[in-house]
């Protein structure tokens, strides 16, 4: 959460940094700010999105080194004052941060009896004070950022400029994401790639505990004990057209739209026809340690926990093991017994969620085995499990996740058809899983075909308060995850049901006012749902189904028709009607669709 872009070099940073902002909203969009260095500091910041905070920045806001912030908050409501940077009292030092500072109050209680004068509700402010206090007793601006954040307890990303030694940029990571950019006798730092590649594709990733000190000719790496490190750039392979909306009105329906080549990519090159198995090198594993695992448990927040359901379906079905997703945030507060006979998933888009973070750490601290399903290469948790998946579904902007979805989907079609056919899923099986999962991305385009379809089912039903998702086993999750897309984009309420539980409890709710969406595959509970679908009708509900064919009776006030794959494989093409339901809904309502109210993409606070 909050985005951090810096830059220094010879050209005006104002727009740079204002550019490499718009590009990191999607961590953060509830106020802005930046500074630039130019005999002194000058600052603007204001409560709302990036391009409100452009409005404010006049032609002559000029300095050649400045550092610029998108903020989520946690300390401290979203308001001008509340916005970074921070500055020192004197005006000296300014600086924005990602992440929190644990023992701020303890810090502000000091710096206050010390005769300083706070002005934001923020835990950022603290560090501003502190540096200026440190500032003056070192020789460099890094040194005075590294005594300054041994006070500090807590994750931070941050960026740091001195009035007094323009032309320079400190940044420091602990927790929170922090990538230099290389450029021609200019350097840029940020949060994300995304935020660099329109100007550089030669990255350093700082580790835990590393800063930097930028400076147009170059960049410097240390150590928190203040040892020079050796960092060697990297390439990226994104450019800049990942992250437009390439024609498309919003990034949630270019992502949606992109799954036939995302799903692609995510299986290319790891299905083996000659013995009807998935390679994936990365797990790290041979076949008598992949085989030594009794239980699989998989772990990660909001859609990435939805898609673990899948997974957790797909390899208790394909691989005979005992298999089951939990939220990450749960996991990791609940002391969990960590068994050397499972193997541990964890599942991350950006591979930065704080809790899924937390949660590999403590299950790595007790010896437990992890792997990871991660779409962001080099993120912390990709660095931090034994091995993994990535998903090669490119950058996901849009704050719903929809692409890394149905990729995560199909990683854990692999790990499982990886672990099946090691036990004891025989080979036919395997050409079937083989066979199913090729078919996938045509299958997808055929769905999407449909589009003016489901336009026209979510203005149906976008002006409903609320509506009920109930799917059986497979279906189940896939009704999570429409539920879940429903509610963080169109703000319309919605539960999700085991459609067998509907008769425990919640059919209560069921009348004219309340529509069910109910996932109904053609597989072997095919009749159950039918019967499921009669007692909703019975009750004067309308019923929306999502299925492989027109039921035989009149169950269904409104049916879409997907085609049908394997029955194991089948959830992953019942989302996608769900994804572009719940945008056409959010599009009829008038949403803000890539960015939700209340949400960030990636969440790296607790
Ligand atoms: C946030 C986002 C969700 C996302 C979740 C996990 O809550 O709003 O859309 O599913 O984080 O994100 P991750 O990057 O770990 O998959």
């Amino acid at each position: 959460m909050c985005g951090i872009v810096a830059y220094v070099g010879p050209k005006d940073a104002a727009p740079i940094l204002l550019e490499g902002m718009q590009r990191l909203e999607y961590r953060g969009y509830d106020s802005a700010g930046i500074v630039v260095s130019n005999k002194g500091l000058k600052v603007r910041k204001a409560k709302g999105r990036v391009a409100d905070l452009a409005k404010l920045v006049p032609a002559s806001f000029k300095g050649k080194t400045g550092i610029g912030h998108t903020r989520w908050a946690t300390h401290g409501v979203p308001s001008d004052v509340n916005a970074h940077p921070h500055l020192s009292s004197d005006e000296r030092i300014a600086v924005v941060h990602n992440g929190i500072i644990e023992n701020a109050t303890e810090l502000r209680n000091k710096l206050q009896a010390d005769g300083v004068v706070f002005v934001s509700e923020t835990d950022t402010e603290v560090l501003a004070h502190l540096l200026a206090a440190t500032v003056d007793e070192t020789s460099t601006l890094e040194e005075a950022v590294r005594l300054a954040l041994k006070r500090v307890v807590g994750t931070y990303g941050i960026a740091v400029i001195d009035s007094q030694r323009p032309g320079e940029v400190v940044v420091a990571r602990n927790g929170s994401p922090i990538v230099l950019g290389i450029g021609e006798k200019e350097m840029f730092a940020a949060s994300d790639v995304a935020a660099l590649v329109r100007y550089t594709r030669q990255v350093v990733h700082l580790e835990d505990g590393e800063l930097a000190v930028l400076k147009a000719d170059g960049f410097h790496t240390f150590a928190s004990e203040g040892l020079e490190t050796a960092k060697e750039p990297l390439t990226v392979d994104w450019d800049a057209g990942h992250y437009d909306t390439g024609g498309y009105e919003h990034y949630l329906l270019k992502e949606i739209s992109e799954q036939p080549e995302t799903v692609a990519r995510t299986l290319s090159g790891r299905i083996d026809e000659r013995f009807h198995v998935s390679h994936l090198g990365g797990l790290n594993m041979d076949p008598r340690e992949t085989r030594s695992f009794r239980r699989v448990k998989i772990i990660g927040c909001g859609s990435a926990y939805y898609s673990g359901q899948i997974g957790a379906q797909l390899i208790e079905e394909l691989a005979r093991i005992p298999a089951d997703a939990e939220p990450a945030s749960e996991f990791r507060y609940r002391n969990p017994v960590v068994d050397p006979d499972t193997l541990y998933v964890a599942i991350s888009q950006s591979g930065e969620t704080y809790d899924t973070l937390a949660a590999v750490q403590e299950l790595k601290r007790k010896g437990g085995r992890v792997i990871g399903i991660v779409n962001a290469v080099g993120s912390a948790i990709a660095r931090e499990v034994d091995g993994g998946v990535y998903l090669h579904a490119g950058p996901e902007v849009s704050v719903a996740s929809t692409k890394a979805f149905t990729s995560t989907a199909v990683a854990f079609a692999l790990i499982a058809l990886h672990f099946g056919r090691v036990h004891d899923l025989s080979p036919a099986d395997g050409r079937r899983i083989c066979a199913g999962l090729r078919k996938l991305p045509e299958q997808i385009e055929e769905i999407l075909k449909q589009g003016d379809r489901f336009k026209e089912l979510a203005e149906k039903y976008a002006h409903h308060p609320s509506m009920m998702f109930v799917g059986r086993v497979r279906g189940y999750p896939v009704a999570r995850e429409g539920a879940q897309k429903l509610k963080e984009i169109s703000y319309i309420h919605a539960e999700a049901y085991p459609a067998s539980e509907l008769k425990h409890g919640p059919l209560a709710l069921i009348n004219p006012e309340l529509p069910t969406v109910a996932i109904v595959p053609d597989d072997e509970l095919l009749d159950k749902n039918l019967t499921t679908l009669g007692e909703i009708r019975a009750r004067g509900g309308k019923v929306l189904m999502v299925g492989h064919r027109e039921p035989e009776a009149d169950l269904a006030d409104d049916v879409i028709v997907v085609p049908k794959n394997e029955i194991e494989l089948d959830p992953i093409l019942l989302t996608i009607p769900l994804q572009l339901l719940a945008y056409h809904a959010a599009v009829a309502l008038e949403r803000d669709v890539d960015k939700p109210r209340n949400l960030a993409k990636s969440v790296t606070v607790e």
